[in-house]
C-alpha cells in the first residue's frame, strides 16, 4: 500500500480511471463536451489557484522565519517545482476556460461583456489579467529572484518584491474572479 501511495502518478492514474468510469458509465461519455471540458477547466484551475494560495498563504509568510542556511531548500528546490505547476496550470486554465466559453456559444459575447454573459465575462477578464501577470511578470521576476537566470543582488531583491506584489494582486483578483465563475450557473448571471 505504501508503495502505491508513494507513487503520485499511480494515485493520479487511479483517480482518473474512477472519473472516466463515472463519465462513461453514467454521464454520457464524451458527448457532453461542455461538461467534461468544464471539469478539466476546474481541475487545472485548482492546480493554478492552489499554487497561488500556497505561495501567498504558506511560502511568502514563512520565508522570513526560515534560518538563512535552510532557505536554499525552498528557493532552489520547492519554489521552482511549484512555479512549474503554477504557470502551466494557468496556461491550461485559460485554454480550457476559453474552450468552455466557445462550446457555450458565448465566447465573443462574454469577452465584450454583453447582457446575460457579463458576469462570466468579468470573471474571464479577471482570470486573463491574472494569467498575463503569471507568465509575463511573476515568472520572469521569479527567475531572477530564485537565481534561475543571472542577476546581481539588487536586481534579485527588486524582482522578488515585484513578483510578490503581482502574486498578491492575483490573490486579490482571484476572489471576485471565482465568484463570477461559480455564480454564472447558480443564478448570478447578469
Ligand atoms: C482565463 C481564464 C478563465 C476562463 C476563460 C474561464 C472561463 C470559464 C467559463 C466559460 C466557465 C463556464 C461558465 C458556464 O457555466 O457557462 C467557467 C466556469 C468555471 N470556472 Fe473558469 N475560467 C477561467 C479561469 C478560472 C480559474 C482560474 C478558476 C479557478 C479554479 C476557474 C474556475 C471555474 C469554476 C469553478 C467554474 C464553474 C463550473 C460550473 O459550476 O459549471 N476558472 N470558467
Amino acid at each position: 500500500m505504501a508503495k502505491f501511495f508513494g507513487n503520485l502518478w499511480a494515485v493520479v492514474g487511479v483517480g482518473t480511471i474512477l472519473a472516466l468510469g463515472l463519465l462513461f458509465g453514467h454521464m454520457g461519455g464524451l458527448g457532453n463536451a461542455k461538461g467534461w471540458m468544464t471539469f478539466l477547466h476546474v481541475l487545472v484551475g485548482i492546480m493554478w489557484i492552489g499554487h497561488l494560495y500556497y505561495f501567498n498563504f504558506t511560502q511568502i509568510p514563512t520565508m522570513p522565519k526560515i534560518p538563512a542556511e535552510l532557505k536554499p531548500a525552498v528557493s532552489k528546490y520547492i519554489a521552482p517545482e511549484a512555479l512549474f505547476w503554477f504557470r502551466w496550470g494557468a496556461a491550461f486554465t485559460v485554454l480550457t476556460g476559453l474552450l468552455v466559453a466557445w462550446l457555450s456559444n458565448y465566447l465573443v459575447e462574454a469577452l465584450t461583456l454583453q447582457d446575460g454573459v457579463r458576469s462570466i465575462g468579468i470573471g474571464m477578464w479577471l482570470a486573463l489579467i491574472m494569467a498575463f501577470n503569471v507568465w509575463f511578470i511573476i515568472w520572469p521576476n521569479q527567475k531572477k529572484a530564485l537565481g534561475i537566470v543571472e542577476a546581481d543582488a539588487d536586481t534579485k531583491a527588486k524582482a522578488a518584491t515585484t513578483a510578490m506584489m503581482f502574486s498578491r494582486t492575483n490573490t486579490l483578483l482571484s476572489i471576485p474572479m471565482l465568484l463570477c465563475m461559480v455564480m454564472h450557473n447558480l443564478g448570478g448571471a447578469f
